[in-house]
């Protein structure tokens, strides 16, 4: 008897990247100018900034404001910085300017180039708006590698709203399931799950499972380097 016929690999539209925290380093300005930060104050004072980003998105988002997200970094970055007592214009300066030039992760870019060796195109999907991402995605060295930089800014919408999602399956013109979407985030991971995506829940560190998404992600990567292998196999 014949035997049955291979499944047929599921076509891949896109792989789809958040930015910040997944290809981009958020820590990476403030690491800049630990010294100047001084008293062991710098992982307090980041992990502040890029919590206060995040809230103002999604409260913004809830209200049906908006304001752009290089807007809420500064914001963010106030309050970050009057929490821990320092008034200092010109480090706020320098951060807000090291912001723009993020390290990009050592795995970025191999990552994507070896994506697109095999065919498969790439993208960023980010709350940024477009002007940071341009500078951070330049600063990189990753633009040779994207297909496309898609911001929220379009349709003034935070992430997790569907609506932000659907920006990468219209870019690509196809379905939310060939869309496998890459975030290091792990409500950005349950926002492009619950969407419908192929979603790989990237844990530089262990973290424990939050949002189901050990039963709504397609898995868990530790490195951007096991993508090739783990989309299109
Ligand atoms: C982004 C943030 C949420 O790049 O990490 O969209």
């Amino acid at each position: 008897m014949a035997s049955p016929p291979a499944p047929r690999p599921t076509p891949v539209g896109a792989c789809v990247f958040d930015a910040y925290g997944t290809l981009l380093d958020v820590h990476a300005a403030v690491g800049r100018h630990a010294a100047r930060i001084g008293g062991g104050r710098a992982p307090a004072l980041s992990a502040l900034w890029r919590a206060k980003q995040l809230e103002y998105s999604w409260i913004l988002s809830q209200t049906g404001d908006y304001e752009d997200f290089e807007a809420l970094t500064e914001r963010a970055l106030d309050v970050a910085l009057a929490t821990q007592g320092i008034a200092d214009p010109g480090l706020r300066h320098a951060l807000l300017a090291a912001y723009r030039e993020l390290d990009a992760f050592p795995d970025a870019a191999p990552a994507l180039a070896a994506l697109r060796a095999k065919g498969v195109a790439t993208a960023i999907l980010s709350n940024g708006s477009p002007g940071m991402l341009a500078a951070a995605v330049g600063a990189a060295g990753l633009a040779p590698w994207l297909d496309a930089v898609l911001s929220v800014d379009d349709i003034r919408l935070y992430k997790p709203a569907p609506r932000v999602y659907a920006l990468a399956a219209m870019r690509f013109g196809c379905a939310p399931r060939d869309i496998v979407f890459v975030s290091g985030n792990a409500w950005d991971a349950y926002g492009a799950a619950r969407f419908g995506c192929r979603v790989l829940w990237l844990n530089r560190t262990p973290q424990p499972e939050e949002y189901g998404l050990d039963r709504l992600a397609e898995g868990r990567i530790s490195t951007l380097a096991e993508l090739p292998d783990r989309i299109l196999a």
